[in-house]
């Protein structure tokens, strides 16, 4: 029997821990513009504002922890007897710090640059401005957070819709729906024939298309329904 699992996470998974999510009427994305902050060309106009927004939150994960939900796909993670996929949106390492293992971050990771010069990946830890020279160039106004921005191709896409594609069950957790191809998911885990569930504060814009739902807050319905 297969039981192999995808599983897609975005910011409202976060939010408990105490990490904004963007699209709520006191999101991220209402005092900042996502053009400006979001995109290769707003990198281009105002690096500093990009570095700014991205340091912020960098620095906000040393004071957050995972929640009850990121141990709960963990510990299931653990248990699933066919394939697991967890694949995420969220830029945090709060997934990592709760012991989950098969893991991908579509949308890119905070805690990781790369030089636009040379395409070097690094890990970081502090803030990253224009004036930082690359370890591996030695330039500097390369380095730019290694994140996914609007009009840029996620990662990790052919392993994920290989996955998507073989599952059983789908369960996206804590997202809105609006931002693809994530938001697109959920269609092809239905073309492979698997059961979709959706755990969210709310309907997300996909919600028809789950064959169930559970509303609430991800630290309830996540251990609710992995139980
Ligand atoms: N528990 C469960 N769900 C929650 C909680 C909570 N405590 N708090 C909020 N939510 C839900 C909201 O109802 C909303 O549907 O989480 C969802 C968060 O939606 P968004 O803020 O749009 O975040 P996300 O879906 O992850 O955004 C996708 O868009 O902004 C870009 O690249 C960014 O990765 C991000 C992508
Ligand atoms: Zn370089």
């Amino acid at each position: 029997m297969n039981r192999n699992t995808v599983v897609l996470t975005g910011a409202g998974i976060s939010a408990e821990s105490g990490l904004r999510t963007f699209s709520a009427s006191d999101g991220l994305w209402e005092e900042c513009h996502i053009e400006d902050i979001a995109t290769p060309e707003g990198f281009v106009r105002g690096p500093n504002l990009v570095h700014q927004f991205y340091n912020d939150r960098r620095r906000k994960l040393t004071e957050v922890k995972p929640n009850a939900a990121h141990t709960a796909l963990a510990e299931f993670e653990a248990r699933c007897k066919g394939n697991f996929l967890l694949v995420t949106q969220n830029i945090d390492d709060l997934h990592e710090r709760a012991g989950s293992r098969q893991l991908v971050h579509m949308h890119g990771e905070l805690l990781k640059m790369f030089c636009l010069h040379c395409d070097s990946h690094f890990e970081i830890t502090d803030d990253l401005n224009v004036t930082s020279i690359c370890l591996n160039c030695q330039r500097s106004s390369g380095l730019r957070p290694d994140i996914v921005w609007f009009g840029e191709m996620p990662y990790h896409m052919a392993r994920i819709e290989s996955a998507l594609a073989e599952c059983a069950l789908f369960v996206s957790i804590g997202t809105s729906g609006n931002v693809y191809p994530a938001a697109g998911f959920v269609q092809l885990a239905r073309r492979a024939g698997a059961e979709c569930v959706e755990l969210n504060l709310e309907r997300s814009a996909g919600s028809d298309y789950f064959d169930h739902a559970h509303y609430g807050s991800a630290t309830i319905v996540v251990p609710e329904f992995f139980a």
